[in-house]
Parts: structure tokens; sequence; C-alpha cells
């Protein structure tokens, strides 16, 4: 008990300066930030409030007890699902209760579509025991509850899911847990964490210091009351911002939602889970009336049928999983003096690489022609298991030979040789599932001419 009095007290008396440029934690003042070198960038941040509650205090006297591996009992964790398998997936089997997920994606993306959505889901179900009816929390900090109720028009809702949820427009991170602490909602949802702010810290809403203290008082709140917590994290064109980064080691699991603005498809991807896997995605479709999920293995080839030349297509790993998309390359004759290079859906030095390669060891007269390739469907290919068929639709362009049907998969290295890929059959395996039987890949030829030779000319 002894021990229990002075955990209590220490935790009120935590005090701690912060950099407000990168988030260092120091606890006592300095002029200089050791981490980024910023002058009087160090803020003090005053006693965290939050105080623990008895249910938290009796739970840590249980954790003082070590246990060996047979004590401790393998049942999974309860997980909530939130209604979309692609999101459960990604979750590693749903919401754990406690747990804090940060959703980060661009502004626009589709972060609170997901969420208010997800929010429905949960408020409308049973949470697995027969006269519960899950409550969600909606807190939002960025737009008033008459806009977010405009959005939720277009998504479709059942009375009772109407009435288990509830909004609130506030910015005050203090307010916020009061009203978490009254309504023990089933998932608590705060969008965005950036615009959360506090007076007991120093600094404008979205500043590292409050984000930060918005962030540790909520994740006080959600594993004292065992709430699942979401917090929607706005990128920045820089990219990994200053504000939801810093959070990753305060949060359970970091969660990016992404995709190109101008097509309708949306990635959810984990990039940190303390409960579940990191390498698998969720593949979402944004409608007119909200998100969609998509299971259909053919999505990314709906446009697919023409006979033109200049398309072939890559079997890609998203995740676990391979897909086939259709790469579209351009080759025309140019009126530049440096030709163009324009790539969409992959990066374009790549492209310039494998130019060279189709110039050099295909002897492809490239270098003076206009060059653009474009993923359809609006997947982002980092995966160097593509390039072969970047490099056979160019191919496919220039010597306009319809490529109809034909599936190539393989890295291109420099020396023009190709190379396996990870998980190569089960690309094939997916390719032959979808009825495409022509498939050039290293199986059957170790070099890029090899393989441009096949094609017949
Ligand atoms: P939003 O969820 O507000 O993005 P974020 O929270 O990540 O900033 O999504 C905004 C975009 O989504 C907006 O351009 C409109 C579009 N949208 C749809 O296409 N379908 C829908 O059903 C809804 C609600 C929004
Ligand atoms: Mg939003």
């Amino acid at each position: 008990m002894l021990v229990l009095v002075v955990f209590s007290v220490v935790m009120r008396n935590i005090t701690s300066f912060v950099c407000q440029e990168c988030g260092y934690d120091s606890p006592q003042w300095l002029g200089k930030c050791p981490e980024c070198g910023t002058w009087n960038s160090l803020r003090e941040i005053s006693n965290i409030k939050y105080q623990i509650s008895n249910r938290r205090s009796e739970k840590r006297e249980l954790n003082l007890t070590p246990k060996t591996l047979e004590e401790i009992s393998s049942t999974e964790r309860q997980r909530l699902s939130t209604g979309f398998s692609e999101m459960d997936g990604v979750l590693g089997g749903g919401l754990v209760a406690g747990s804090v997920i940060l959703l980060a994606g661009d502004p626009g993306i589709g972060k609170s579509t997901l969420l208010l959505q997800v929010g429905f889901i949960i408020a409308g179900s049973t949470l697995g025991e027969p006269h519960v009816t899950g409550n969600v929390l909606y807190i939002s900090g960025e737009e008033s509850v008459e806009q977010i109720k405009l959005r939720a028009l277009r998504i479709t809702a059942s009375q009772k899911q109407k009435e288990q949820f509830k909004l609130l427009s506030i910015n005050d991170i203090d307010a916020v847990v009061k009203v978490v602490e009254k309504t023990k909602p089933s998932l608590l949802i705060v969008d965005s964490i950036q615009t959360m702010e506090s007076s007991a810290v120093g600094g404008m809403a979205g500043s590292i210091a409050q984000i930060r203290y918005a962030t540790s008082l909520l994740t006080r709140a959600a594993k004292t009351l065992s709430i699942p917590t979401i917090l929607v994290g706005h990128v920045t064109k820089e990219g990994m911002v200053a504000g939801p980064m810093i959070l990753s080691h305060m949060v359970d699991a970091v969660l990016f939602f992404e995709g190109e603005k101008a097509t309708n498809t949306r990635i959810l991807r984990s990039f940190k889970n303390r409960f579940g896997p990191v390498d698998e995605v969720g593949i979402f479709s944004m409608e007119e009336k909200g998100i969609k999920e998509v299971k259909n293995p053919q999505h990314f080839l709906r446009e697919y049928s023409n006979k033109t030349s200049g398309s072939v297509l890559a079997s890609t790993l998203e995740g676990s999983r391979a897909f086939l998309v259709e790469i579209q390359g351009l080759v025309v004759s140019s009126k530049l003096p440096i030709p163009r290079r324009v790539a969409s859906g992959i990066d374009v030095k790549r492209l310039e690489l494998l130019l060279a390669v189709l110039q050099k060891h295909a002897s492809l007269p490239l270098a003076t022609l206009d060059v653009f390739v474009n993923v359809a469907g609006g997947l982002r290919l980092t995966d160097r298991g593509t390039d072969l068929a970047i490099c056979l639709s160019l191919f496919s362009s220039l010597k306009n030979i319809s490529l109809l049907g034909t599936v190539a998969i393989g890295e291109v290295g420099l020396l023009g040789e190709l190379r396996t890929v990870p998980y190569l059959e089960k690309r094939i395996k997916e390719a032959k599932k979808l009825g495409f039987k022509h498939i050039i890949s290293y199986n059957a030829y170790k070099t890029l001419n090899e393989a441009i030779k096949s094609l017949g000319k």
C-alpha cells in the first residue's frame, strides 16, 4: 500500500521541459536543446493534472507479482471489430481495449470519413454481449458538429447507431478528459490531436508541447478506463510532420491512410503496432457514399481491356498480398532539347534509371524521346518487382506492339540483369488465378534483353 501512495504522489509531481522544435524531453530547463541544437526552445509543461483513479492503483498492485510463462493465460485480448475486415486485419484483429491508435494522413484523404463510419458501426454493435450497445464519443477540434453532420448525411446509419453516436466540438483537452471520464464511451475518437490544447501548457494548439500533453492525458484516460482511442493526426507536405510522429512512441499503433487524391483508392498501412503485424495493408475506395473496403483482387484492373500498345501488367506486393496492376507507358518523339520524363505512381528517378538500362543493355533508342509512365488505379509503387513491367510497357509503346494479357515480374539491375523478387511464386499464382497465362519473370529469363527478345522484335 505504501508503494502505491508513493507512486501516486510521484505521478502528480512530474514536471518536464519539452523542446518546441523537436519534442526533446528534459527534467530541467536548458538554454539549448541537446537534440536539435535550437536555443531557448524548452518550455515547462506543468504538472500532469490527471489523477490516477483507484481502479488503476488496484491493477498496479496485481501487476507487481511477477508470473512465469505458464501462469500467463494465452487467451487473446478481446478485440472490438471496426466493421471493416480490411481495417481489423491491419490492427491485428480489431481494436484492443485501452489501446491508443494514431491515424495519420494528408488532409482531405478521408480520415474523418473513415472514423465516422467506424464510429457508427461500433455505436450500433452489441460488443459481444447481448444487452450492451456500444456508445461512441467523437471529439472534433476541427469542424463544428454541424459540418460533421453534413458529412454524416452521406453515410447510411441506423437509428440505433445514430442514437449511440455522440459528437462534441471542443479544443480544451482537460475538458475532453472530463467528458470521457463521465461518459465512458466504448470508443473515443479525437479529430485531430493537433487541434487539442490546454491552458496548463504554453504554446499554441499544434505545438509539440501541446500535442504531447494532450496525447499523454488521452493515453492515461484510455488505459485507466480501458477505452480504445483513435487519434487523428494530419501529415503536412513536408512528410513526417513535426506533430504526429513525435507521438509514435506514446501510442500503441500508428496507421497511415494514404492514396493519390485524384483517384479513389485509399490504403491503410501500419507503421507501428504493439498488438499486430506491421506489414499488413487494408485497401479501401472512397465512394460518393463513404468509404468501402476493396476485397476484389481485380480492383486495380477495372479499366484494363484495350489492345493498344504500352500496357503491361505488374504483380506487386501490398503487405502480404499480391495485386495485379496495369502499367502504362508512352514513348513519343520530343520537341524539347531535354526530353521529358514524367512518372505518376512511381518515382521519376527510378524511371530514369530504367531508361538508362533500356538504352544501354537493350539498345532501345530512348534518349531523344519523351517518356511517360502511369500506374493505373491510383496505387503508388515502390516495389522493385515492377521494374520489368515498366520496361516492357515502354518497349511495347516504342515498337507499337500490343502486350495485352502479359504479366511481367522482376527487378531490373544496372547491368541489364533480371533479379528474382520476394514472393515470386505468390505473385505468379495471383496472375494465374486471374486467368493471365503469359507471365514473363526471372523463372524464364535472366536478362532484360532476353525478356524483350522473347516478345518478337
Ligand atoms: P475527410 O474525411 O474530411 O478527410 P480528412 O479527415 O482526412 O481531412 O474527407 C474529405 C474528402 O472526402 C472530401 O474531398 C469529400 C470526400 N468524400 C467523399 O468522396 N465521399 C464521402 O462520402 C464523404 C463523406 C467525403
Ligand atoms: Mg478531417
